[in-house]
C-alpha cells in the first residue's frame, strides 16, 4: 500500500480509528506516523478524521477475517492500537452474540496476525473498560481489585485483555492493555441512546440554547457516580503506556481518581453554559454500576499528570463545540 517515492515512516494500525477516542488518537499520530484506520463507521464517522496523505482508511469490520489477514500482509505496523468494539454496556445486553464476535473475538483473530509480526511490532494495545470490576463496593478501584463483570460488555473486556495479556508471556507479542474509566470529550457521538452520557448532556444543553423544555432522562437516581476523563489527558496516558518498558505485558487504569455523580454534572454543565433543562428519572438500567472511581497509582509512576478536572474538561469540550 506504500506509494513509490512516499517518505518512510512507520506505520500504525488504529482498529475503530473513526470512533470517538480513536480519531481523537490519529490526529496525535499523524503528527509522527503513517496510519492505517479500519472502521465499519457504525459509530465513528469519517468527519472525525483529518484530511492526511499519511492516513490510510479502511471500512470494514474487525470480524472479517479476510481482511484482517490481508491488512496484515500488506503492511508492516510499529504499533497497533485495538480501539474498535461496540462501547456500550446496555448495547451488549441486548446484542451479546454480535458483541462477542466483536469485543472478544476479533481481538483473538488480530492477535493471531500480530504474533507473525511480533518482532517488529513495537507495542500491541488494547483499549479495556473500567466495567471489568463491576459492582463490588470497594472503591478507588486498583489494578489488582475484584473483578466482577456484571454485563456481557465488561465479560468480553476482560476475557479480551486475559488474551492480550497472555500473547505477552506465551508469545512474546509486545502487549499492554488499559481500562479506560469514563472518557468525555469532542467527536463523541450524542446520538444514539447508547451513547456516553456526557456525549448526551452536552448534546441535550446544546439543544435547550435553541428550544425550550429539552428532557434529559436519568436512569436512576442521578446519584451513580462514575470516574470522568478527558480525552486529552488519556491520550497522553495511552501514549505514555505504549512507550513505556515498564508497561509490557501490564494492565493499567486510565482514570483521573475523582468521581463525579449524574446529579452533578447537570450542576456543572448548568454552570458553564447559563442554560437549564428538564430532568426525568427512569428505572435504573440492567447491568449498571452504581460507582466507579479508580487508583491511579501505577499510571502515575510512568509519568502520568492529569490537566484537567471534569469542570475544566467539559468547558473545554463545550467551548471547542462553539467556536
Ligand atoms: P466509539 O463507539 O466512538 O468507537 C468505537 C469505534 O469502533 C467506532 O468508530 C465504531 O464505528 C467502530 N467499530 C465498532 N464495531 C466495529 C467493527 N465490528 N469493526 C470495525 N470497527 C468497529 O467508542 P469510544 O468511546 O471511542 O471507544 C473506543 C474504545 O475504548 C472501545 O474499545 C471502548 O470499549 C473503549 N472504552 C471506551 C470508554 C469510554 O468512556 N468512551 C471507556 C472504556 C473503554
Ligand atoms: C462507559 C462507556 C463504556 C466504558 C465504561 C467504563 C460509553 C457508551 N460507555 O460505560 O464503553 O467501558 O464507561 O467505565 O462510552 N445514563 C443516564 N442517561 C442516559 C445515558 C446514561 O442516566 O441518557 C447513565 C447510565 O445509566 C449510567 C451512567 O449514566 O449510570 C453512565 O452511562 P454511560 O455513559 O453509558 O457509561 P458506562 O455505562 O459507565
Amino acid at each position: 500500500m506504500k506509494k513509490k517515492g512516499e517518505i518512510e515512516m512507520e506505520t500504525v494500525l488504529v482498529t475503530g480509528g473513526a470512533g470517538f477516542i480513536g480519531s481523537n488518537l490519529v490526529k496525535k499520530l499523524l503528527f509522527e506516523y503513517r496510519v492505517v484506520v479500519i472502521d465499519d463507521l457504525s459509530m465513528g464517522s469519517l468527519s472525525n478524521l483529518p484530511d492526511s496523505p499519511n492516513l490510510f482508511f479502511i471500512k470494514g469490520s474487525i470480524t472479517d477475517e479476510n481482511l484482517i489477514v490481508s491488512i496484515f500482509e500488506n503492511e508492516c505496523f510499529s504499533y497497533v492500537y485495538h480501539l474498535a468494539a461496540v462501547a456500550s454496556v446496555a448495547d451488549s445486553i441486548e446484542r451479546t452474540l454480535y458483541c462477542n464476535e466483536v469485543n472478544m473475538r476479533a481481538t483473538v483473530r488480530l492477535l493471531e496476525e500480530a504474533k507473525q509480526q511480533k518482532d517488529k511490532i513495537k507495542r500491541f494495545f488494547f483499549a479495556s473498560s473500567a466495567a471489568v470490576y463491576g459492582d463490588e463496593p470497594t472503591v478507588p478501584k486498583s489494578e489488582n481489585a475484584t473483578i466482577l463483570p456484571l454485563s456481557p460488555y465488561a465479560i468480553d473486556k476482560f476475557a479480551a485483555e486475559k488474551y492480550v495479556v497472555n500473547y505477552y508471556n506465551l508469545f512474546g507479542l509486545k502487549t499492554s492493555c488499559a481500562r479506560f474509566f469514563n472518557v468525555f470529550g469532542t467527536h463523541q457521538n450524542p446520538n444514539s441512546p447508547y451513547s456516553g452520557v456526557i456525549s448526551i448532556i452536552n448534546d441535550c444543553f446544546e439543544r435547550a440554547e435553541k428550544v425550550k423544555d429539552v428532557q434529559f432522562t436519568i436512569y436512576g437516581d442521578g446519584y451513580q457516580s462514575r470516574d470522568f476523563v478527558y480525552i486529552d489527558d488519556l491520550i497522553e496516558a495511552i501514549q505514555l503506556i505504549v512507550k513505556s518498558d515498564e508497561s509490557l505485558g501490564n494492565v493499567y487504569n486510565i482514570g483521573t481518581g475523582k468521581e463525579t455523580t449524574l446529579n452533578n454534572l447537570i450542576s456543572i454543565y448548568e454552570e458553564v453554559t447559563g442554560a437549564k433543562i428538564n430532568i426525568v428519572n427512569a428505572r435504573e438500567r440492567k447491568g449498571d454500576i452504581k460507582r466507579s472511581l479508580a487508583n491511579i497509582d501505577e499510571l502515575s509512576k510512568l509519568g502520568y499528570v492529569i490537566h484537567e478536572t471534569v469542570a475544566s474538561g467539559i468547558a473545554k469540550y463545550w467551548k471547542e463545540k462553539h467556536r
